[in-house]
């Protein structure tokens, strides 16, 4: 059986999976839940300095689910690409209150899992008092978050509208921590790689890639945001390629851990991200929507998938679709003979792929849709349309002149 352990900045994690800090860490009782779970860690609900403690009580209702519900099947089948749009801050505790729970959370834990404290403050000297007052708790792990999406909306200077003070948080504060620590940067800044690079410069021993975006959408009949009328974060499975792009590209410049995400909806999204050079990987909305014991299902396929090809733990295949992520410059262009071709056993004549043939190569005939090689450019679209799984495409050596 594959070894999940994975030991990151001394601490050894019983598996690769975190619970992200979110409503399912909110306190002691979620964290015990997330490890019961079958995580290997829980990072605890963000505690908000005093400065940004309005974000301590949270609209109502605060979530709203895109291209979920609708999904044929639900909820026996879920869908595997959709948003999840939420205002939600941080901890509804304050100081005192939060450094209690964590104690209680790691009380009710033992040693089954890593209890890791997540904090965020406006000011160098908010951050200096909570690093002294998570210092004195029994956390195992301290995650500094200057990430929240939004929070910044709230009129102080936090999360991803404090990116440019990120290095100097880590600087302050790495100085004063008594414990291992990540730092959580966001994605909202032309290249979160470059501000991971300098969180390692300043002292960071390990870095947190999966901070999710703000935005609102809007309802056209009442002209304003959809939910609370606010922009919020914006999460969930549509957003992976996003999360494994800024995984990949910081993996090639840290040499610390990461602890990555963004996304995560299956175990397959664990190894990708693993691939890419994650130590660990946190999900939100995976955990949210799944519940706590879905770690468990995705450790056993974890397990399961390296023990059929051979891997006896995550080290072997940590970074090894690195080389692999080629620069778009390196991509292959304009390869000759490549079209597509109908399998008329399975066309229905539906029409569907001759909407979408902006190159004008696809008539539709009694026998089915009849594609012109000389006018097709070999884009593809028409495969990925097609309902009936009709269309492939011919490899570039096989073209007919
Ligand atoms: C409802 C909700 C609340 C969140 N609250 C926090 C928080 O307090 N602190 C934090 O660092 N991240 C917070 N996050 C972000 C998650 O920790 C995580 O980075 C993100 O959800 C990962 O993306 P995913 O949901 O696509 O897995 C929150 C996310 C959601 C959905
Ligand atoms: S979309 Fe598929 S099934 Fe429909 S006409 Fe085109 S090839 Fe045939
Ligand atoms: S591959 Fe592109 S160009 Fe060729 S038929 Fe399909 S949609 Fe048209």
């Amino acid at each position: 059986m594959a070894n999940l352990k994975v030991n990151v900045a001394g601490v050894e994690f019983p598996n690769p999976v975190i619970v992200g800090s979110a409503s399912p860490s909110m306190d002691w009782i979620g964290v015990k839940k997330g490890i019961e779970g079958g995580s290997g860690g829980v990072i605890v609900k963000s505690l908000f300095g005093e400065k940004g403690k309005l974000g301590r009580n949270f609209p109502r209702p605060r979530f709203k689910l895109y291209d979920y519900k609708t999904y044929p099947g639900y909820p026996q089948s879920l869908p595997h690409a959709f948003t999840l749009n939420s205002l939600e801050e941080c901890s509804h505790f304050g100081y005192q209150e939060y450094m209690e729970d964590v104690n209680r959370a790691k009380d009710a834990v033992g040693d089954k899992g890593i209890v890791m404290a997540s904090l965020s403050g406006v000011t160098l000297d908010e951050w200096q008092e909570m690093v002294g007052l998570v210092n004195e708790t029994n956390a195992d792990w301290v995650e500094l978050n200057v990430s929240c999406p939004f929070a910044a909306d709230m009129g102080v200077k936090m999360g991803a509208g404090a990116v440019d003070m990120t290095a100097d948080v880590v600087r302050t504060c790495a100085n004063l921590l008594k414990k291992p620590f990540s730092v959580k940067v966001s994605p909202q800044t032309v290249d979160q790689s470059s501000v991971a690079l300098a969180c390692q410069e300043a002292g960071a021993q390990c870095i947190n890639l999966s901070a999710r975006f703000s935005g609102f959408d809007l309802d056209i009949d009442q002209a304003r945001p959809v939910g609370p009328g606010a922009q919020g974060g914006w999460g969930g499975p549509y957003f992976i390629g996003y999360g494994l792009k800024n995984c990949a590209l910081a993996a090639n410049k840290l040499s610390i851990p990461i602890i990555a995400g963004l996304g995560v909806w299956d175990w397959r999204d664990i190894i990708k991200y693993t691939m890419v050079g994650a130590s660990l990987v946190q999900s939100g909305v995976g955990i949210m929507l799944q519940g706590y014991d879905v770690a468990k299902k995705w450790n056993e396929h974890i397990s399961q998938w390296l023990d059929a090809r051979g891997y006896s733990s995550l080290d072997d295949i940590r970074g090894i679709a690195l080389p692999n992520v080629l620069k778009t410059a390196q991509v292959e262009r304009a390869p000759e003979g490549v079209y597509a071709k109908v399998d008329y056993d399975k066309c229905t004549k539906c029409g569907v792929c001759k909407r979408s043939c902006f190159y004008d190569a696809i008539t539709l005939t009694k026998c089915g849709a009849v594609i012109d090689q000389h006018k097709c450019d070999g884009c593809g679209m028409c495969m990925e349309v097609c309902p009936a799984n009709a269309v492939s495409m011919t490899s570039p050596q096989k073209r007919a002149n």
